[in-house]
């Protein structure tokens, strides 16, 4: 597909470096690409995205410009050059520009995308529909197989998952993560702040003012997002960080003594109300019971009870995708669901886990 350009389109030039140099490109040595402008497809808190076609290449690619603090190295450009994953939006090329004031200006060239999945969601609701439960299952996957990648291989926690962070495309289901600009690689010895995460998708300890989270409140974000969709509404829409945690033990009940503790020992020493968790099977009537109980493990007070990425990818509710025949076989098979790079996806494992998730996941190797 060849990306619109806009009316008054103009022909712009650039030097730019390699997201991942090989090995062989040395000092990654900048190069020549071409593109016309085109519109402005996302405003963020950061920057502007733009969408073009590079001429040289004819690849389709968002360009993210943001503002570049000169006393400091980008995080996000330097994760980004650490990642190179299937459902993970890749860094092709990189550069700097300077505005009339001498501001310098960091552009990352990405693969691009065609919708978010707050833009798909909002299609159905919009219809009015619901999402198809197989389409939602085949995102959560994929999903989970980036965060299984994520943390376990380059030990990166995202920490701003949300819809609108997560790109797809309708016509295939692919699912690629987008916005590292939140992303951390978290030290179990460093403290991080708290005020991290768009507020309906932050995890409890994170609400609870916890300095030494997990990656795991990634796996909440997701769990959020998972409800969000069969729900066609944010699971716990709080109008402010405190209310949060209102609409949260709305739902889930109060948190016992030993789940506070988990999420936050400092916080011991406060009272709260004492509210009756609502099972989960009545919040989503008409959901199967392995949907329920997947919600059920990813939506937990205690990090460490809920699941990993990795266990999520091998509950029973995507067993589905591994069984599949006809038509959802061949959406499984052109998506890559059952297909795992060992090296990177599966290198934290000791060989007796390995044997198991091989067999549970029915992975195949590529490379
Ligand atoms: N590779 C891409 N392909 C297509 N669209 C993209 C791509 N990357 C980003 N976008 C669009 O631009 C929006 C903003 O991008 P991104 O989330 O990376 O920026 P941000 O400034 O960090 O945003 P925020 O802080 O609001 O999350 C995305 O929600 C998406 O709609
Ligand atoms: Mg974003």
């Amino acid at each position: 597909m060849n990306l619109q350009p806009v009316g008054n389109t103009e022909i712009v030039r650039k030097q730019v470096y390699q997201g991942h140099p090989s090995a062989n490109d040395g000092e990654n040595k900048p190069t020549e690409i071409t593109y016309p402008t085109t519109e402005v497809v996302g405003h963020g808190s950061f920057g502007v995205v733009f969408t073009t076609t590079i001429k040289e290449t004819g690849e389709d690619v968002a360009i993210k410009k943001v503002l570049q603090d000169r006393r400091f190295k980008n995080r996000e450009l330097e994760i980004m050059k650490l990642l190179k994953h299937l459902n993970i939006i890749d860094l092709k090329y990189y550069f700097y520009e300077k505005d009339t004031h001498g501001e310098v200006y960091l552009n990352l060239i990405l693969d691009y995308m065609p919708q978010s999945l707050y833009q798909r969601l909002r299609h159905f609701v919009h219809i009015p529909s619901a999402m198809p439960r197989l389409e939602i299952k085949c995102y959560m996957y994929q999903l989970f197989k980036s965060l299984n990648y994520l943390h376990n291989f380059a030990f990166v926690c995202h920490r701003d998952i949300k819809p609108q962070n997560l790109l797809v495309d309708p016509d295939t289901f692919a699912l690629r993560i987008c916005d590292f600009g939140s992303a951390k690689q978290l030290k179990p010895t460093e403290p991080n702040v708290s005020y991290i995460c768009s507020r309906y998708y932050r995890a409890p300890e994170l609400i609870f003012g916890a300095t030494h989270y997990s990656n795991q409140i990634d796996v909440w974000s997701s769990g959020c997002v998972m409800a969000e969709l069969l729900l066609g509404q944010p699971m716990f829409p709080g109008e402010s960080g405190i209310d949060q945690l209102v609409e949260i033990i709305k739902i889930l009940g109060t948190p016992s003594r030993q789940e506070i503790c988990a999420m936050n020992p400092n916080y011991m020493e406060h009272k709260f109300p004492q509210i009756k968790p609502i099972p989960l099977s009545r919040v989503f009537k008409k959901e199967d019971e392995q949907t329920v109980q997947f919600l059920t493990d990813t939506l937990k007070y205690d990090p460490m009870e809920r699941f990993s990425a990795l266990q999520c990818l091998c509950s029973s509710y995507f067993d589905e995708l591994r069984h599949a025949q006809g038509q959802l076989k061949q959406i499984v098979d052109s998506l890559r669901l059952l297909q795992f790079d060992y090296s990177t996806e599966f290198a934290h494992l000791t060989q007796d886990q390995l044997q198991a998730v091989r067999l549970k996941l029915q992975a195949t190797q590529v490379r």
